[in-house]
């Protein structure tokens, strides 16, 4: 039996080979399309004061309540790990003059949540998110769901369904509070206690509580759209036309709104059929941040790549080929052979040919079963005989056909195959 000791935390994975290879091809194929888009990349502090969290993403909400690492630094201070990417992004970009007042960055890392851990919740799980800052435009939130919609269809994501509202603009948040409060008030011996809490502090959260009771409730309450003014309707229905305009479906969802306080008018989610009770892949937003004098406005999302991983492999349980893997194996007999063929490894890679060079002197037939285990399309023999020839074999793994060539037609030949059988269709 494994000890507990060589297990990562609850909640917690190592990622490796086989599956890195899939992270590593969602990764690449993301950055090619964020930078069409003309996202950068930025990297913040995983560990971040417990402050910011709390005045970014609300001091009531569940994330802050209850899912942060929080602890004293050993100087006495209050830090976090990142639950999110959103604050430590903002908190960076307000620190930038006004031309970078509609950045547009994207970040890629791990976040931390302390919940309870189940099929699709982790307490450590890797965001890619992007920001948009800038004036609300219901041209910039389309264009963000339209990106987060090619990074799925480019990774070969079908079946997913955005469900779409609005949480208004900042001066509706008074009216559709108070009108919510009217309307729940009769009902709130009917509420779980969570919810009887968010009655005082965050009522807009009674609206997605999960529990049977608090759905029942919230099913027959007013629209949060009705307390709103023909403003807010209106960003949303233009958001929704230019959805349109670009092919993309969005279902409107009246009762979404999502768990974070920051967000201002349109918020949507999307959901993948494949994942269960944890079925939200990304999340997202226009919202207004407050860091330092300054009021940070911008539009974003972030999906939770191990649900996307959990989706595609339920999509394409195959999955996609392994970029790692070698395209030749080199096989020596003898010392000297060995020492030669460590050059020619070395001259092969640096001409872009991944290969594999069997140590320790064994014997042929292990080193080829070496290279069989590998599942290589070539292997290249060499012995004292080929060297006294001035020859190498090179053998086809796929049908068996030997063929004696110098160097420099061998090279030549690898760095062909290489590129046919390594290079992204
Ligand atoms: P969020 O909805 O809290 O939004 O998280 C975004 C995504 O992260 C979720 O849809 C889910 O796929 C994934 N996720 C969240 N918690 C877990 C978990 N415990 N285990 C595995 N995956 C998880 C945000 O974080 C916002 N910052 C998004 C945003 C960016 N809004 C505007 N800009």
């Amino acid at each position: 039996m494994t000890s507990p000791r060589s297990q990562p935390l609850p909640g917690m994975s190592d990622i490796a080979a086989p599956e890195i290879s899939l992270w590593q091809d969602l990764e690449n194929k993301a950055r090619a399309i964020l930078s069409l888009y003309r996202f950068d990349e930025v990297r913040t502090p995983v560990l971040e004061s417990t402050s910011l969290f709390t005045r970014s993403l609300g001091g009531s909400t569940d994330v802050v309540q209850k899912e942060m690492y929080t602890f004293e630094d050993r100087g006495g201070r209050s830090v976090s790990l990142r639950p999110e990417g959103t604050a430590g992004v903002i908190r960076h970009l307000a620190r930038l003059g006004p031309e970078h007042a509609e950045a547009r960055v994207y970040y890629l890392g791990p976040m931390f949540r302390a919940e309870r851990p189940q099929a699709g919740r982790r307490r450590q799980f890797h965001q890619l998110g992007v920001e948009a800052l800038g004036a609300p435009n219901p041209a910039a939130d389309a264009e963000v769901i339209a990106l987060q919609q090619h990074l799925f269809s480019a990774w070969g994501l079908g079946q997913c369904e955005i469900e779409i509202n609005t949480r208004g603009l900042p001066g509706d948040r008074a009216a559709v509070a108070a009108g919510l409060a009217a309307a729940l008030r009769p009902h709130l011996g009917e509420l779980c206690e969570d919810c009887r809490r968010r009655y005082e502090d965050n009522i807009l959260r009674v609206l997605d509580c999960k529990q049977e009771a608090c759905r029942r409730v919230a099913d027959d309450l007013p629209l949060m759209t009705s307390f709103m003014s023909e403003a807010s309707r209106h960003y949303l229905d233009e958001v929704l036309r230019m959805l349109a305009l670009m092919g993309i479906h969005a279902h409107p969802n009246p009762r979404l709104v999502r768990g974070l306080d920051y967000y201002i008018q349109t918020v949507w989610e999307t959901r993948h059929a494949a994942l269960g009770a944890q079925d939200a892949i990304a999340g997202g937003g226009r919202y207004q941040i407050q860091a330092g004098d300054r009021v940070m406005e911008g539009v974003g999302f972030a999906m939770g790549l191990e649900r996307v991983i959990t989706a595609l492999q339920k999509d394409r349980p195959s999955g996609p080929g392994q970029p790692g893997r070698a395209v030749v194996w080199i096989v020596s007999q003898g010392q000297r052979a060995f020492e030669e063929n460590l050059v020619l490894a070395q001259l092969l890679r640096q001409r872009g040919v991944r290969c594999g060079l069997a140590y320790g002197g064994r014997s042929l037939k292990a080193q080829m079963r070496e290279a069989n285990r590998h599942g290589v399309a070539h292997a290249v023999i060499r012995g004292d005989l080929e060297i006294e020839k001035g020859i190498l074999v090179l053998k086809n793994m796929r049908d068996g056909a030997q063929e004696e060539l110098e160097m420099p037609a061998l090279v030549e030949r690898l760095v062909a195959a290489s590129r046919a059988e390594v290079l992204p269709s």
